[in-house]
């Protein structure tokens, strides 16, 4: 090729780069290898503004891979392949997520060495954010060139909301600011506890213990509190006591994707406090802090369960499983919460949390279960104990919660249907169970805990659930086609079974199925139009973005990552 004929291709692919690039500014967001794309100097300076708070992405598997990082250290590989499934392994790395199918497996300790180590889904950058100026810098820096926005603060969410190809992330994890605070307003007047946005569920139930009170929180210690938690909904082993993490809230302090500082309370701004009440983590606005409210100490009975599926004992082992669900309505009106998981194996109670019952009418509520395992002479295990306080209640029976796994979908499950037609519920599930599935489920009565469905946005199907049932399959860390595959089973063949007993029903948006049809109205019910209607005006260029989330229907997500308008 001539001089010439270099230069006019050179020039060619300049204009095309740059039309490619208009086009890109205009419907997509900027990618890495766009013209768009800040460059060195423009990291560096905002970095600067930062106070070098600034983290490029270094996979955390890195060191498992020859290439690309030049990061490989077998040692070090073996010793992350070991600690993988604990979720702090993740939390204290700006990028990681948990959920397994959003790594799209570009990077993973149980994969070759020789196969590419490559950023796939995780974000560019993350910004080790310290305070509500961190993510006012983010929100400008972000928005002037047009990057993906992102807010990490565990990762543990399932669907993948807390990482984006080509973002840039706040990540929230070590503002771990908890006070108490004695609040005094038009709607609630007593104690309550202002924490920061990466204050975990342990620390909460730690903080509040040490101050006599309660707080209420999720049954994994490691979920964070003020992010995907409480902003979608949260349920926990307080749940029929206290209700849902949403409804303890007092005021939120936020900055907006215009990078203002609010406070969001039932006093002001008030849509945008009901909107961060269960309307979904990573929508409306960055969350800084939250107020929430706690109780009173109390002492906690709660109980344990284990018994096997052995597969010559079926039909027993299903009968009991029937009069376990059968107990729910007695147990969760007594402000008893529960949760267990049924697998092809057996059944494990994990636990029922009874907040101000003694052990035996804790005992009590359980009789009728126990009574059968004895009448068909099941080998089990049953453990129940009352303790001084909820957080040594919580220490003795909580169970370890490593990172899932596995894929799933729910559903909520009507108080109705428990009542009326235990019978039908039980043959779906055992259906799904001996095909394989894993089945847990989580048992609440959270009706009276606010005055009406729409105190909040948390689902108004909430109020009228006795449970939320959620099924999972399998994981494969090497064969995404597996993963393909596992997750279609779960939308087309497993959830299609709940949808039927179900019509018109819900699920809980924090743990369902990320390809959900219908997913506005499934997952927020008839809150979506003015969830919608309130992002339009805190969120007006919808800078936030979430997969399922509110206004999520506008973007998608390329093959490479790149995320644009429909
Ligand atoms: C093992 C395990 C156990 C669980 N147990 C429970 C349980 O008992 N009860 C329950 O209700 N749920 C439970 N969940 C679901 C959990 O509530 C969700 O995964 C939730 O999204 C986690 O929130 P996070 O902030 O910790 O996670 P992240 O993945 O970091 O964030 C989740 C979402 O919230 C957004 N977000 C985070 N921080 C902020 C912020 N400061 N401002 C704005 N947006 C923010 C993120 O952008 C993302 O969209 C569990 C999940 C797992 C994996
Ligand atoms: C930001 O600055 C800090 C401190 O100078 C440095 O350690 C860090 O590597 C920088 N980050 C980036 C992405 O350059
Ligand atoms: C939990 O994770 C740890 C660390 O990866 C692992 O050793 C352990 O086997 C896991 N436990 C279960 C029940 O999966
Ligand atoms: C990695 O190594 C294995 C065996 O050592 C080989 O079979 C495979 O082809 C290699 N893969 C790549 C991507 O080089
Ligand atoms: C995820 O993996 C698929 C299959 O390997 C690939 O085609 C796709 O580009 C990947 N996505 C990202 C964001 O890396
Ligand atoms: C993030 O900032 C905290 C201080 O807030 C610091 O302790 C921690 O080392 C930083 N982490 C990374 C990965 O930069
Ligand atoms: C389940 O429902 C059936 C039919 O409505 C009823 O006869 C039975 O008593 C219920 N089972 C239990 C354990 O309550
Ligand atoms: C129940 O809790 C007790 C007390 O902490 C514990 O020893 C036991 O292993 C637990 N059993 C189950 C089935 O979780
Ligand atoms: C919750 O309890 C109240 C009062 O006991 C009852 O009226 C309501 O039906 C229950 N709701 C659910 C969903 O179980």
């Amino acid at each position: 090729m001539g001089l010439y004929a270099v230069l006019f291709v050179s020039l060619l692919s300049l204009l095309l780069g740059f039309v490619h690039n208009t086009t890109s500014t205009s419907s997509c967001r900027c990618f890495p290898g766009d013209l768009c794309w800040p460059t060195p100097e423009d990291w560096d300076a905002f970095n600067s503004t930062l106070g070098g708070k600034l983290v490029a992405t270094i996979p955390i598997a890195s060191v498992c891979h020859y290439d690309n990082f030049e990061a490989y250290d077998e040692e070090a590989c073996a010793a992350l392949r070991d600690i993988w499934f604990f979720p702090e392994t993740h939390i204290v790395w700006p990028s990681s997520i948990m959920a397994p199918f959003f790594t799209n497996n570009s990077c993973n300790p149980f994969l070759p060495a020789n196969v590419s180590c490559t950023l796939g889904n995780y974000v560019s950058y993350s910004v080790n954010a310290s305070d509500a100026e961190d993510y006012q810098k983010t929100m400008h820096f972000t928005r002037r060139h047009n990057i993906r926005l992102v807010v990490k603060n565990t990762g543990h969410d399932y669907n993948g909301k807390s990482t984006g190809a080509g973002a840039v992330s706040i990540w929230t994890h070590n503002m771990k600011d908890i006070e108490m605070q004695t609040y005094s307003s038009s709607y609630y007047n007593g104690k309550a506890v202002k924490m920061g946005a990466g204050v975990e569920v342990h620390e909460l139930y730690e903080f509040a213990d040490a101050h006599d009170v309660i707080a209420v929180g999720g049954n994994c210690p490691s979920v964070g509190v003020v992010g995907g938690y409480t902003q979608g909904g949260g349920h926990g082993p307080l749940a029929s006591k206290f209700g849902l993490g949403s409804d303890q809230v007092l005021e939120w302090e936020v900055v907006t994707a215009a990078g203002n500082i609010l406070t969001a309370s039932p006093n002001e701004h008030a849509d945008l406090y009901w909107a961060l009440c269960g309307g979904g983590g990573g929508t409306y606005a960055a969350v800084v802090s939250l107020t929430a409210k706690v109780h009173p100490a109390l002492t906690v009975s709660a109980a344990n369960m284990s018994f096997p599926n052995t597969g010559d004992n079926a039909d027993q082992f299903w009968e009991v499983v029937g009069t376990f669900h059968a107990s729910l309505p007695d147990m969760v009106d007594a402000g008893v919460s529960v949760i267990w998981l049924t697998t092809p194996d057996g059944f494990t109670l994990m636990p029922a949390t009874a907040p101000d019952l003694t052990k035996a009418e804790i005992d009590d509520l359980m009789a009728p279960t126990l009574d059968k395992l004895e009448e068909y002479e099941i080998q089990y295990t049953y453990f129940s104990d009352e303790f001084p306080t909820y957080l040594d209640s919580y220490h003795a029976v909580n169970t370890p919660w490593n990172v899932s796994d596995h894929q799933l979908g729910g559903r909520f499950i009507p108080r109705t249907l428990i009542d009326d037609n235990n019978e039908s519920f039980l043959a779906t599930v055992r259906n799904m169970v001996d095909g394989g599935a894993l089945f847990s489920g989580v048992a609440f009565n959270v009706t009276d805990a606010v005055p009406s469905p729409d105190t909040v946005a948390a689902h108004p199907l909430w109020r009228e659930s006795i449970m939320h049932a959620v099924v999972g399959t399998g994981y494969s860390y090497t064969d995404e086609q597996i993963n393909i595959e596992e997750q279609l089973t779960i939308t087309n063949e497993l959830l299609p079974q709940l949808e039927a007993l179900t019509p018109g029903g819900g699920a809980y948006l924090n743990e369902g199925d990320w390809r959900q049809p219908n997913f506005k109205e499934v997952f927020y019910g008839s809150h979506y139009d003015s969830l919608n209607a309130i992002k339009a005006r805190y969120d007006p260029e919808d800078r936030f973005y979430a997969l399922t989330g509110v206004g999520s229907d506008r973007w998608a997500q390329r093959e490479d990552g790149r995320l644009c308008r429909v």
